[in-house]
C-alpha cells in the first residue's frame, strides 16, 4: 500500500514510525513532514488545509490510504474531500469534527445522549455572561468555543478572572473562536485522556494516557501543548474504563451516527475522574499530540491494521493485542516556549542515541539545515521509551535525554511523577 500521512509534528512522526513498521506499507509519504519522518518516510510539500489539493496529490502518487494527523484539516473538511474522490482516509468529516471545532456542539450531543459531563451555559452577549458568571461564583470556566489552539480555555479560581476572561473572549481576542464562550462549572477529580477508534458504529480502545500541560516541573508555569505524557493511565481503572465507554463514549458514537454524520477516526477523550466516576471534560477528533507518541510506542505495527479497520468500517472484527508494557514521553522546548522562541539553534548528539522497539527520538519541529539539524519550532523533540514499568520507561527516556546537546532547549525532569 502507498499510504500518506497529513502533518509536520511528534504526532505525525510516531505514526509513521508504527506504520513504516507494518508489511502492509510499501511507500510511506509525509506532507510536510519533518527532518525525523524524512528517515522513515518521503516528505513532500503540499498544503493540507487544501481538500483538492490533497486529493490531486494522493491520486497522482497513487496512494491508497490517507491518515490525518492534526485537527485543522479536518475541520477544513479535508477528510470529506478524500472520501468524495473515493480515497480511504483515516479522520472524520468536518461535520463529526464539530466534536473538537465546538465547545457548544459537544454540550449539546452530551444532552442529547445523556453523557455526563458539566453543567454550563453558552453566550455570545458580555453583560449576559457577565451575570451568569456572577451569579454562579467561582471557581468557574471559561472556553472560547472555537478552536483556539489549546489557549481557549480559562479555569478561574476567582469572580475576576472569570470577569476578565469573559470581557477577553467576547471581546475579540480570540477572533471568531471566541464570538461564543461556553461557560461550565469547575470539576474536581484526577484528569486522563482515552483514545478510541470509531468507524461510525463499531468502537475499540487503543489506550489511555496522562500528560503533563505546565511548562515546568511541579506542575508550575503556563499552559502548553503538552510537555510529556505516559501510557497507561493508573486512573482509567477496568472499571472506570467500561462505565466511560457505556456512559459517555458508545453514546456519543450512536448519537452522532442517528444525526447523519456518523463519527470515523480516533476519538480523544478527555475525563475528570472522581470517586470512580468519570464526566467529559472535551473531545478532540485527532490523536494528542504527545499522547500518540505513547500509545504508538505501544501498539507499534498493528496501529496500521487498526486504522485500517477504522476506515473500513470493520473495528468490529478488528482487536488491539496487548501487551502489558508502559511508555513515557518527555518533550525537549525551545527555551522560551510557550511564549515566544527562536528558531534555528542546532542539535547534536541524537546520531549516538540509540533507537529501538524500545527507544525512539520523534521529531516535533526540526528541520536539516545542510548537514545541521536545527530547531523549528516550540516543541522540538520527543525522547520517548518503553518499559516493562513506568518507572523502566521513565529511567530510559532520561537516560536518552542525557546523550541530547541542545544548549537552547528544556524540558521538565518529573514527567511521570503522579503515577508514581
Ligand atoms: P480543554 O482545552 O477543554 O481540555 O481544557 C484545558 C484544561 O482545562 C483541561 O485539561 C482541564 O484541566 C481544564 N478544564 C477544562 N474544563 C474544566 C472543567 N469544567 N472543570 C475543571 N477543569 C477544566
Ligand atoms: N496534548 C494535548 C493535545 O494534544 O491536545
Amino acid at each position: 500500500m502507498n499510504i500518506l500521512i497529513l502533518g509536520s509534528g511528534g504526532r505525525e512522526h510516531a505514526l509513521a514510525w508504527a506504520v513504516k513498521q507494518n508489511p502492509k506499507c510499501d511507500r510511506l509519504i509525509a506532507a510536510p513532514g519533518n527532518a525525523g519522518m524524512a528517515d522513515v518516510a518521503e516528505c513532500a510539500a503540499l498544503d493540507i488545509m487544501d481538500g483538492a489539493a490533497v486529493v490531486e496529490f494522493a491520486a497522482a502518487q497513487s496512494v491508497d490510504f490517507v491518515i490525518i494527523g492534526p485537527e485543522a484539516p479536518l475541520a477544513a473538511g479535508v477528510a470529506d474531500a478524500l472520501r468524495g474522490a473515493g480515497i480511504l482516509c483515516f479522520g472524520p468529516s468536518a461535520a463529526a469534527a464539530q466534536l473538537e471545532a465546538s465547545k457548544a456542539f459537544t454540550k449539546e450531543i452530551c444532552d442529547a445522549c445523556g453523557a455526563p459531563t458539566a453543567g454550563y451555559a453558552h453566550f455570545t452577549d458580555a453583560a449576559e455572561a457577565r451575570a451568569y458568571v456572577e451569579a454562579q461564583g467561582a471557581p468557574i470556566v471559561i472556553k472560547a468555543d472555537g478552536l483556539a489552539a489549546g489557549k481557549g480555555v480559562v479555569v478561574a479560581m476567582t469572580l475576576d478572572e472569570a470577569l476578565a476572561a469573559v470581557d477577553d473572549m467576547l471581546g475579540g481576542a480570540y477572533g471568531d473562536a471566541g464570538a461564543e464562550v461556553v461557560i461550565e462549572e469547575f470539576m474536581e477529580g484526577e484528569e486522563a485522556s482515552f483514545f478510541i477508534l470509531s468507524d461510525g458504529a463499531n468502537i475499540l480502545p487503543v489506550g489511555t494516557a496522562q500528560d503533563h500541560k505546565r511548562a515546568y516541573d511541579g506542575d508550575e508555569g503556563p499552559n502548553t501543548g503538552g510537555m510529556g505524557a505516559y501510557s497507561p493511565a493508573p486512573v482509567m481503572s477496568d472499571a472506570v474504563t467500561e462505565r466511560a465507554l457505556r456512559e459517555i463514549v458508545q453514546p456519543t458514537v450512536d448519537e452522532m451516527a442517528r444525526r447523519g454524520t456518523p463519527y470515523q477516526g480516533v476519538l480523544y477523550a478527555g475525563f475528570m475522574i472522581k470517586d470512580g466516576a468519570p464526566r467529559l471534560v472535551e473531545y478532540n477528533v485527532r490523536f494528542g499530540d504527545p499522547e500518540c507518541q505513547v500509545l504508538m510506542m505501544r501498539l507499534g505495527a498493528q496501529a496500521l491494521d487498526l486504522l485500517l479497520a477504522c476506515a473500513q468500517g470493520r473495528l468490529d472484527r478488528a482487536q488491539v493485542n496487548w501487551a502489558d508494557d508502559h511508555a513515557l514521553t518527555v518533550v525537549m522546548a525551545a527555551k522560551g516556549y510557550p511564549g515566544s522562541y527562536e528558531k534555528g539553534s542546532e542539535i547534536t548528539g541524537l546520531d549516538a542515541v540509540a533507537e529501538d522497539s524500545a527507544h525512539m527520538v520523534f521529531h516535533a519541529g526540526t528541520k536539516m539545515q545542510g548537514d545541521h539539524l536545527v530547531a523549528n519550532g516550540g516543541r522540538v523533540l520527543n525522547v520517548t521509551a518503553r518499559g516493562a514499568s513506568l518507572a523502566e520507561a521513565r529511567e530510559r527516556a532520561y537516560a536518552m535525554i542525557d546523550g541530547v546537546d541542545w544548549a537552547d532547549g528544556f524540558y521538565r525532569s518529573d514527567i511521570g511523577w503522579r503515577a508514581l
